[in-house]
This record gives structure tokens, C-alpha cells and sequence, in this order.
């Protein structure tokens, strides 16, 4: 057998070199391909997922406008829950995410008929009955998910009308059983509700509902809750004034935009 000489054997060597530099090029390359597509495939998921969340906050809205609540219903009640949550020592990111879960909790008004949600006075027993199916519709519509706000939501809008003592609704869940967010909610929610106008009723002076909740301590809310609520009810009370007025002064279709989470 014939011996290669020198030039014979480095050509031989080179070529397959050669093609695995080529071949290494073409792997980079497609995995740079495939790391862009990754992240436009990401970027198109995360702007899906936007889309679907704020069509769950204009519902949420819409449904709080059938019942006579200003926009800015949903945007104090995603503030004070976050502040009781956060003097309750939620972390930071959770009182966040509260925030936002917190203005979905009536969502399920949407499947309520307007003309219960506003109706100028005390409602039937059988519109009460529907009245009283808004939690579990709203927590159709978005507990199904799994995605960490919609299912925080999804246990808020089931929950808030839970009462500490055991004769709240959709199930009579009582204490501990309630999970902590609705049980902040269904406070800052019966605030709220009781010092704004609606359809059936004024809005009582702050004293008188504060009062009010100092007599449901241990019933119908959580006494931590409360006393978490009345420590820093000087600062819930800021924000109140503060949206307010802006409210009042303002036009109202720009309390859609977010730009109020700075609080
Ligand atoms: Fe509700
Ligand atoms: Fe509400």
C-alpha cells in the first residue's frame, strides 16, 4: 500500500475539518434562528395574554358601571387591598399582584341582568338570588386559569362575599377557610361601597361606616383584617380623597389607564 505524502495527507485532514467548521456554522445558525423565533414566539404569547387580561379588566369595569360604581370602583379597591395586604406583611410582588387581582373580584356581574344591578331599590328575593350567583360566574370566567393573576382573581371574585362567621356566600366558607385575599377584598369592598353612591342608596359618612365594620369585627370580617385596615386607615383614606377628587375634576375615561398604580 502506497504511503500518502505530506501535501496527500494534509488535504486529507483538511477536508473533513473543513466540513465540520461548516457543519458547526450551520448549527450555530439555526440555533440563533431558533432563539429568535423562541422569543418573537414569547413576545406574541405574552401580548395574547395582555390582550385577554385587559378584556378581563373592561369587563370587570363594564360590569361595575352596570351597578352604578364610577370607574374608579375597581382601581380603590385594587389599592386598599394591596395597602391592608401589604401592612399585613405580604411581600412585595404579592401585594402587587393583589393589586390587580383585587379589580377583577365583581367580574361576575357581567352575567347579571342591568336592570337588577341597577335597580333604584331592595331586590326581590328571587333578583337577590341571581345577585348572589356573580361570584361563582365570575369565578368561571377566570379561574379556570392558571396563569398566577387570574387565579388569584379567580379565588377573589369566589370569595369576597364569604363572611368570617360562616353566613356569607356563594358556600359558607368561615375563617381560615376563606382564603386571605377574599377576605381583604370583602372589606375593602363593603368601604368602599358604603362611602360611594349607588343606585338604591347614598353614601353613608366614613365614621358611620367605620363603625359599621368595628361592629362586624370577628363576624362578618376577619379581625385581623380589620385591624390591619384601621391601623392604616389614615393612608387608605388619602387615596379615597385623592381619587375622589381627581375624579370629580377629571375626565373620566382616562381612569382606565393604569397610571394610577403608582399609588
Ligand atoms: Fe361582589
Ligand atoms: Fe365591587
Amino acid at each position: 500500500m502506497k504511503t500518502p505524502t505530506f501535501p496527500e495527507a494534509a488535504s486529507m485532514l483538511a477536508e473533513p475539518a473543513g466540513e465540520m467548521e461548516c457543519l458547526t456554522r450551520r448549527i450555530e445558525q439555526a440555533e440563533a434562528e431558533l432563539a429568535a423565533l423562541r422569543k418573537e414566539r414569547d413576545q406574541a404569547f405574552r401580548a395574547i395574554a395582555d390582550l385577554r387580561n385587559e378584556t378581563f379588566f373592561d369587563l370587570a369595569r363594564s360590569a361595575e358601571r352596570n351597578d352604578g360604581e364610577s370607574p374608579l370602583h375597581t382601581a380603590r379597591i385594587g389599592i386598599y387591598t394591596s395597602l391592608i395586604a401589604a401592612e399585613l406583611g405580604c411581600p412585595d410582588a404579592h401585594c402587587q399582584l393583589l393589586e390587580r387581582a383585587a379589580q377583577l373580584h365583581d367580574i361576575g356581574k357581567i352575567g347579571i341582568h342591568a336592570t337588577i344591578l341597577s335597580k333604584p331599590g331592595p331586590l326581590t328575593t328571587e333578583e337577590w338570588k341571581m345577585m348572589r350567583e356573580h361570584p361563582r360566574i365570575g369565578a368561571s370566567i377566570i379561574g379556570e386559569s392558571e396563569q398566577p393573576l387570574l387565579k388569584l382573581a379567580g379565588e377573589i371574585a369566589m370569595s369576597h362575599h364569604e363572611h368570617f362567621n360562616g353566613f356569607g356566600y356563594p358556600l359558607g366558607l368561615a375563617g381560615e377557610a376563606i382564603p386571605l385575599a377574599g377576605r381583604i377584598v370583602g372589606l375593602a369592598d363593603f368601604f368602599d361601597a358604603l362611602t360611594h353612591d349607588r343606585s338604591y342608596r347614598q353614601a353613608l359618612p366614613v365614621d358611620k361606616v367605620l363603625s359599621m365594620i368595628g361592629e362586624r369585627r370577628g363576624e362578618q370580617f376577619d379581625p385581623l383584617v380589620v385591624d390591619a385596615f384601621m391601623r392604616i386607615f389614615e393612608q387608605i383614606e388619602e387615596v379615597r380623597e385623592q381619587l375622589v377628587e381627581q375624579e370629580a375634576f377629571g375626565d373620566a375615561a382616562d381612569w382606565d389607564s393604569p397610571w394610577w398604580m403608582v399609588y
